[in-house]
Formats: C-alpha cells, structure tokens, sequence
C-alpha cells in the first residue's frame, strides 16, 4: 500500500510501516482500515488498551461528561472528576491491597512517570545513581533513555548512561541467581557501584523479550534494596492495569515496592500517567516537578470507569482463563516445530513465543497482518512475537487470532527469509521487518 503520510511524517515513524494500511474504527478487540477490512488486535496499543478499544463503558462516560461540559484540562486543580478517580482508585485497587501510597500524576507518557519517580529517589536520598536491568525498557527522554538497554537507541552524544549501572536480570546468566551479583557489589565497597538511589525494574520485561522475574529473585531485590535504604521503582507502565493477570504485576511476588510508576492503560484508552509513592518518599516541595498535560479530566473520567473491572470478583479468573487459551497454542505451535526449538515466555495475558530469528518473527508479523491479525515483536533481536490481547477480549476472537498466528508461524517457516530492508524501532517497540 502507498503509504499517505509517507511525504509528511518524519522518518522516525515506525508501527505505520509495520501495519501498513489506514486504520478507522476499532470497538473492542477488532480494528476496521478504510477498506473496510477487519484485523484482530494482539497488539492492543502496546498495552494501553487492555479494556479495548472505545470501551462501552468508558464511552459512555465519556459521553455524558462532553455532554454536561465537564472540565477537560485543569493542570493540577481539583475538579470533579479527579476526586471521583482518587476516590474510586483508593477504594478498588489500593485499600483491597493494603497498599498505602500517595499519588503523583505526571504528564501523560509512561516515561513522564520514569522521569519523576527516579528525579525523587534522587532528591529524596541525595544520591544520582541508579540500577537498572539487561533488556530493560523505561523510555526515550535522557534520562528514561539512560535506563533502557538496547543499544539501538544509544548513541554516546547522548550520553544516555549516565550515572545508571545495568545489571543482569532474572534468567541473563541461566540458572546463576544474578542477586547474588547485585548483593556482592552492594557489599564489596570496591565493586564500582556507587551506593544507588534506586533500583528500577519490570517484573516482566515487555519490550525486552517477555522476560518474567521469578517472584524469588523480586523479593531478594525488594530485600536487598531495603537492607541498603536503596528505593525500589516497579515500572508497571507495560505490565500493570491487570496484565500479569492481578492489578499489579508485583502481587504475585508479595513485594511491596517503595515507588510504581503506572501509565498506558490506566487511562482507560486515553493518556494518563501516575507516580505511586511511599508517603515517607514524597518530599516533592509544591510544584517543584511539573507539566502541563497532568490534568487529562476525559482520562480521569475512562480511568474512572474501567476501574470497575476491579471489582467483580472474577475478573482475574476471566484473565486466566484467557491466559490458558493462549499458552495451550502457543505449545502446541513449539511443539508442532519442536526441531526449532522455539520458547514460550509469559503470565496472564502478555507472552512471548521467542522464534529465536528476528527475520522469521518478522515475516510472521507480516503474515498475520495480511490475514488480519495485528501482534508486533520484542526482544534484543526482534525476534519474540508478543501476545498481548485486550484482558476483555472475546474468547471466539482469541481463539480465530491464535489460529491465525499458527498458521502465519507455519506459512512464514516455508518461505525463505529475506535479508531485512530496514530495522527499526519506535517507542514501545523493536521490530525488523522486510515491509
Ligand atoms: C515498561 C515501560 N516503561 C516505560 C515505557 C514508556 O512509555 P511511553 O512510551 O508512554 O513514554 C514503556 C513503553 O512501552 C514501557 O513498556
């Protein structure tokens, strides 16, 4: 297809080269192009539709408050709307949970939310180190930039790695437990580490490749960072909102982190980003860290509303039984093709199948976008298929995408791969293709 905005946009653009076409409608989980064809979302807006798209719920809300000409930017003023998300958030996700956190909103892309919480383990201990992880993904401005690992987006004029130390993640060195290594260090007052601020982590890596965190290795970091007063940040900007199959991917490892930045989906659809920060921690003076765009009221408005998932007590089985469906395809694919040894990574509704090629992935892609399924790729290599479908997805349509990214995995297997035309990458993703 011609691509229209081709002439226009800059060249940084990537996911329009990935889907070429001219998307129109979407409802739920199904996204309609200006041909009128029909695609199967597995892609789900790198995770900030994990409710779908123009959700009903959130909709109608949106509707009613457009219609009483609700306030719709208010920097951080109190209105209406704000209070009623607060309100609602407190007494859904946070008081269930026994989890006591004041709340910062920044402005509204997950990195805002990088940028704040690591700027406040900096103020509030004094000190600028940081550690982050092997394949971790934070986000592009400086100073998320300098956390991210993959080299595709550093350049030394950057100078993106300051004052960050990367250590291996969970499963990087095999069965080696790399706490140990962070402890050593930690210890060894000749190791080079200076005595971080914070350590800040994805408990599963969503565009480093769908590398899940055994709960083990979070607490012995959630323990060593408390033993050396080091501030932990849970980035649950990817992995949140329910992705992991609980509200908060750290749940599942009892760990209660002292900072959690959260983003994409919290907005229900619209852009939204919040800071959770141990009261102790929020020694911000009024105003000192700003933005224009941290009143988003229509988000505050969809926030509102999705957050009543949460309370239907079988939401989280719904997302498990969701989960079971993909992983039973995704081994029946690793074993059809056993010979190649592909690899099955994931929890809840986010999992990787690693077809151990970025080429292949990426013909895979290719082929499931021409037969109407839309799923993009992860990993250092490009070379892991990400399946992230909205948590509310149809179980008719998960079943009609799986089959058709079965049959875009063997259609892709006999074709011989073509060098790729260009590799690029764009802000939540990292994909080769030959588009
Ligand atoms: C874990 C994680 N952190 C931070 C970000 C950056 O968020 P944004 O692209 O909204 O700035 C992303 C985006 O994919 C992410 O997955």
């Amino acid at each position: 297809m011609q691509d229209p905005i081709e002439p226009i946009e800059s060249n940084v653009r990537g996911y329009a080269r990935l889907f070429p076409t001219v998307f129109d409608t979407a409802v739920g989980s199904t996204m309609t192009d200006t041909h009128g064809k029909s695609f199967i979302d597995f892609f789900c807006g790198a995770g900030s539709l994990n409710y779908g798209h123009n959700n009903r719920q959130a909709k109608q809300a949106l509707l009613a408050y457009i219609e009483r000409d609700g306030i719709q930017h208010s920097l951080d003023t109190v209105t209406s709307a704000k209070v009623d998300f607060l309100d609602a958030f407190e007494r859904i996700i946070l008081r269930p949970r026994k989890l006591d956190y004041r709340i910062q909103f920044t402005g509204p892309t997950g990195t805002n939310a990088v940028e704040a919480a690591v700027k406040l383990a900096r103020k509030q201990t004094q000190r600028s180190h940081v550690v982050a992880f092997t394949n971790a993904y934070h986000g592009h401005s400086l100073g998320a930039l300098a956390l991210t690992g993959n080299q595709f987006f550093h350049s030394e004029y950057y100078g993106s790695h300051n004052d960050v130390t990367h250590l291996p993640f969970d499963g990087y060195m095999g069965d080696l437990d790399t706490s140990t290594l962070f402890e050593k260090m930690l210890n060894d007052p000749s190791s080079g580490l200076p005595l971080p601020a914070a350590v800040i982590l994805e408990t599963i890596q969503g565009e480093g490749g769908i590398n899940v965190a055994s709960d083990a290795w979070l607490r012995r970091i959630a323990s060593l960072c408390k033993q050396h007063g080091i501030h932990l940040i849970v980035d649950d900007i990817q992995v949140g909102n329910g992705r992991s199959g609980k509200f908060f991917s750290f749940e599942h490892a009892g760990i209660v982190p002292d900072m959690v930045c959260i983003s994409k989906s919290i907005g229900g659809g619209l852009p939204m980003s919040l800071v959770l920060i141990r009261p102790e921690i929020d020694v911000w003076k009024p105003g000192e860290h700003t933005g224009t765009f941290r009143g988003n009221n229509l988000a505050f408005i969809s926030a509102r509303a999705v957050l009543e998932y949460w309370n239907d007590s079988d939401f989280e089985q719904q997302i498990e039984e969701r989960s079971q469906r993909v992983q039973t395809k995704l081994h029946a694919i690793c074993a059809k093709h056993s010979a190649r040894q592909f690899r099955v990574r994931g929890r809840g509704l986010i999992w990787g199948l690693d077809l151990r090629c970025g080429d292949l992935a990426s013909e895979t892609i290719a082929e499931a976008f021409k037969h109407g399924l839309l799923i993009e790729g992860a990993g250092a290599h490009d070379q892991v298929l990400k399946v992230m479908p909205a948590l509310t997805i149809e179980t008719s349509l998960l079943e009609k995408g799986l089959q058709i990214l079965e049959s875009a995995v063997d259609a892709s297997l006999f074709k011989p791969v073509k060098a790729p035309a260009e590799v690029f990458h764009t802000a939540s993703m990292s994909v080769t293709t030959n588009l």
